[in-house]
């Protein structure tokens, strides 16, 4: 097992403790659950969405664990403005908020409401079940470079959470480059959908929705690679990490971080697990392994 000496470390414009992020959408919702896997070992944390208005997200069923992985349709839940109290606890801690808009303009708007206490932005292009946000606008690389860009005039760091409902990964990845993102966050959930047989009809109730977990980690690795050959700005890996080994499978896909959901729900110690396992004072330095599947 290939092994590397812990953070801190600089990412697309934030100081992570170590390279374990916590992804978006899982235990994201309150200050406290967010303190708790910061102080779990992770290295930083991003936030569930939060939105322009409140939502209540889909009716249920909203999630089904399946043998593999995590099927959701949750519908962006979210207090909207009222997550700014959340947060006030956490400010000056790696805390990386996740934002979605219906438009640039309504980007930049909830970005404003965290300008002064979140420690970058994170914007979801990509969520797959969501009418009129998330991968709605994430497919289309203009929008992903016009909404990039008015987060980025903020002064903030600005990841970009990619879709890999495309054709083409890279196009997305360079509109939100041209955009000015610090990072590029790949994957989100892959859209996807069960039926239950015995009802005779979809198991979500929104019928479709996204796949995490293991099932989707060769769909994230093909990405990043394919990004971290096409993009100038560091990627972060996300998408069915759940032992050390897949953040080094990752690390030499091109990934300069990695986040962590899914698997957070199986095990809350899995921060901790992976850094006994990932970090030695001795191993090899990161930059020897990012990318190192390359040429
Ligand atoms: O519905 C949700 O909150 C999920 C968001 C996402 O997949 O990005």
């Amino acid at each position: 097992m290939i092994r590397s000496p812990a953070g801190p470390v600089s990412i697309g414009g934030v100081e992570l403790r170590n390279h374990l992020v916590l992804a978006a959408g899982i235990l994201g919702t309150t200050g406290a659950s967010l303190a708790r896997i910061l102080n779990s070992g992770a290295g930083g944390v991003v936030t569930k969405s939060i939105g322009p208005g409140p939502l209540d997200g889909h009716p249920g069923p909203c999630l089904v664990v399946l043998d593999d992985g995590v099927l959701n349709a949750m519908g962006l839940p979210n207090p909207s403005r009222d997550f700014v109290q959340e947060l006030a606890p956490l400010s000056g801690e790696p805390v990386v908020v996740s934002i979605f808009g219906g438009d640039p303009d309504e980007f930049a708007e909830v970005a404003s409401w965290f300008a002064g206490s979140a420690a970058g932005f994170e914007l979801n292009l990509s969520c797959p079940h969501a009418e009129g946000f998330g991968s709605a606008l994430g497919t289309d690389p203009a929008l992903v470079e016009e909404c990039t860009r008015a987060v980025k005039a903020l002064g903030r760091p600005t990841w970009v959470k990619v879709t890999p409902n495309v054709t083409d990964i890279t196009e997305i990845g360079a509109a939100a480059e041209r955009g000015g993102a610090d990072a590029i966050v790949a994957i989100n959930t892959v859209k996807a959908m069960r039926i239950s047989v015995p009802m005779g009809r979809p198991v979500l109730g929104n019928r479709f929705g996204g796949l995490s977990g293991k099932a989707i980690f060769p769909i994230a690795i093909r990405c990043v690679y394919e990004l971290y050959e096409a993009s100038e700005v560091p990627v972060i890996g996300c998408g069915g990490i759940s032992t050390a080994e897949d953040v080094v499978e990752m690390m030499m896909a091109g990934a300069s971080a990695v986040e962590i959901g899914s698997a957070v729900l199986e095990d809350i110690g899995i921060f901790a697990k992976i850094s006994r396992d990932l970090y030695s004072p001795d191993g090899r330095e990161p930059d020897e392994i990012v990318g190192c599947a390359h040429g």
